[in-house]
């Protein structure tokens, strides 16, 4: 990733004052043990928690970006799952506007601003390489047959800041499934649309990166319970900005892993160059599991910001090995050297 300035604190990383103090209130609660379901009056700054319990933003949305009511619907529907933290969740305001998606330009407002138009709808995946059943699949297709439910992950960006974030969303696992990839099927490759005329990124002359966006992962890592296709946070469909209408959640590696706004996934014996390892090898690997002993060439990954931070912290915390989720994934890297295959 490209790090700007290294001295100076940009206007999107400063909490808002209002949020500031209702992010203190929601850490009291937090801190007495109270879950975010019993604290309705942090409503405004968390994001509504309903009777049924997932996390919920009915405030405006900022952008023009309609999903298609199907899918808002099954959003809104979202059930709560085992998968939660008592970790204060960063509010609405924050995970859709300090974003990274370079399609839409380079610094973090950028996305927020430039894809308040991205059109969704209609949308195609195609499905290819190694597996029974392949072709080009209408989102209503793709994302029907799944039910929806909340998954409050931590998320650890390679930069060294982290959010926790109420995704809403379905296992990969169940996806991938329907294909019926073949035993040849070791890998599986993600690209990102391509339309230079809907995103800046793709048009400008500077870019850090070559469109498509790829990534991948191995079929065991890609199966495993916490690999999570998101198709909404907050009870709203995906914000553009976000990666809409469904991108990957991998909360154990770093950010640049969760693809956004997806439209092929394809089964491979051999295992796919992504895009980050492309544009420099020696700082990004394939693997990318957040190690706070595996330091970037240029910083180290010992600790991270927890956003939001605010003029007075810069909510600092020790980085944990897998992002804190070693009990689930550690296995899948066991005997390898992750120093060497970071
Ligand atoms: N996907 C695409 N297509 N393009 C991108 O630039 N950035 C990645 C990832 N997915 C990116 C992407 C990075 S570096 C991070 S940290 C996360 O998206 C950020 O997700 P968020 O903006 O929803 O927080």
């Amino acid at each position: 990733m490209l790090i700007k300035k290294a001295s100076g604190i940009k206007s999107s990383e400063i909490t808002p004052e209002s949020v500031y103090r209702q992010r203190r209130l929601f850490m009291q609660g937090a801190a007495l043990g109270v879950g975010a379901a019993l604290l309705p009056s942090m409503a405004a700054a968390v994001g509504e928690v309903p009777a049924q319990g997932i996390a919920r933003y009915n405030g405006d949305l900022a952008y023009k970006t309609r999903a298609p009511a199907w899918l808002q619907g099954k959003v809104a529907a979202a059930r709560q799952s085992k998968y939660a933290t008592t970790e204060p969740l960063a509010p609405w305001d924050v995970v859709t506007t300090y974003n990274n998606f370079y399609e839409f330009g380079t610094d973090k407002g950028d996305p927020a601003e430039n894809a308040r138009n991205f059109r969704v709808d209609p949308w195609q995946v195609e499905i290819a390489g190694e597996a029974e059943i392949t072709g080009k699949f209408s989102l209503e297709d793709m994302l029907k047959p799944h039910d929806i439910e909340e998954r409050i992950y931590r998320m650890r960006c390679v930069e060294a800041w982290s959010m926790v974030v109420p995704w809403n969303g379905f296992p990969l696992a169940d996806l991938i499934k329907r294909f019926k990839p073949t035993s040849k099927a070791r890998f599986v490759r993600f690209e990102t649309l391509v339309d230079a005329e809907q995103m800046p990124g793709q048009r400008s002359r500077f870019t850090a990166i070559d469109y498509p966006y790829v990534e991948g992962l191995r079929m065991d890592e890609a199966l495993n319970e916490l690999a999570f296709v998101g198709v909404g946070l907050y009870g709203q469909a995906m914000p553009p900005q976000n990666g809409a209408p469904l991108r990957l959640v991998i909360p154990w590696k770093y950010g640049f892993k969760s693809i956004k706004s997806i439209v092929k996934i394809e089964f491979l014996e051999k295992r796919p160059v992504t895009t980050w390892e492309r544009s420099n090898s020696r700082e990004y690997g394939f693997y990318a599991n957040v190690n706070p002993q595996v330091s970037h060439p240029r910083w180290s990954q010992a600790s991270e910001r927890r956003l939001p931070t605010s003029l007075f912290s810069s909510n600092r915390r020790p980085t944990q090995l897998f992002n804190g989720y070693a009990e689930q994934v550690a296995y899948l890297y066991a005997g390898m050297n992750l120093a060497r295959d970071f």
